[in-house]
């Protein structure tokens, strides 16, 4: 489907966008590709997806369904500020997943990984929860943005160093609902 500029606007409310980086039928052909690598890689096992919210939240819904094996779903909230918050570590955590992680394959699901602050102290907290392995699945990296990570094992597309929004990426808390992926500048 081609997109008009009318079809943008409406969606964001008159703001435009500088260009579209990925299409809702790019993303979505993506998504089903890591999916089928996830099924891939894990061939037995407990498997425990974590996605990180909000921005994962479109990722995920749509990235379990192309999981082909069990799985279980649960989500964490992260935040660097507020005042109710359970800090653990270094990660304020708003919500902390129930679920047991000893012995479980685990794969956190993140939208975009930046300079991989967030993604590295939250690592570091899973992984003293003896996990079975611990991976990370991001739909975007900014690959020039932070040093390698051995546990990014699963990347949708490397993202150009540009603010993007949409498919769960938010401008102050805008455009998570765009089915694609835009550079806002
Ligand atoms: P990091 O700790 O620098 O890796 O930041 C990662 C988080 O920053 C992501 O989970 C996003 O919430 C946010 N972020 C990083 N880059 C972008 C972007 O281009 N658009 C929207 N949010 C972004
Ligand atoms: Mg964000």
């Amino acid at each position: 489907m081609t997109l008009t500029q009318d079809d943008v606007l409406r969606r964001t409310g008159g703001r435009e966008v500088k260009a579209i980086v990925f299409t809702a039928e790019q993303i979505q052909q993506r998504v089903a590709e890591l999916g089928a690598e996830l099924t891939r890689a894990y061939p037995d096992g407990d498997l425990l997806l974590i996605g990180l919210l909000k921005g994962s939240f479109l990722f995920m819904a749509d990235l379990v369904r192309h999981v082909e094996r069990p799985v279980v779903v649960d989500f964490m909230v992260a935040s660097s500020y507020g005042d109710s918050t359970i800090s653990s570590g270094n990660v304020r955590l708003l919500y902390d997943p129930a679920t047991d992680l000893a012995g479980r394959h685990v794969v956190l699901v993140e939208d975009i990984v930046d300079s991989g602050n967030t993604l590295r102290r939250l690592l570091a907290l899973l992984i003293s929860r003896r996990p079975a392995s611990l991976s990370v699945c991001a739909l975007l990296d900014k690959a020039q943005m932070h040093s390698p990570f051995e546990e990014l094992k699963f990347v949708g597309f490397e993202a150009p160093p540009a603010f993007l929004i949409g498919y769960g990426l938010d401008y102050a808390e805008q455009f998570r609902h765009l089915p694609f992926i835009a550079d806002l500048a």
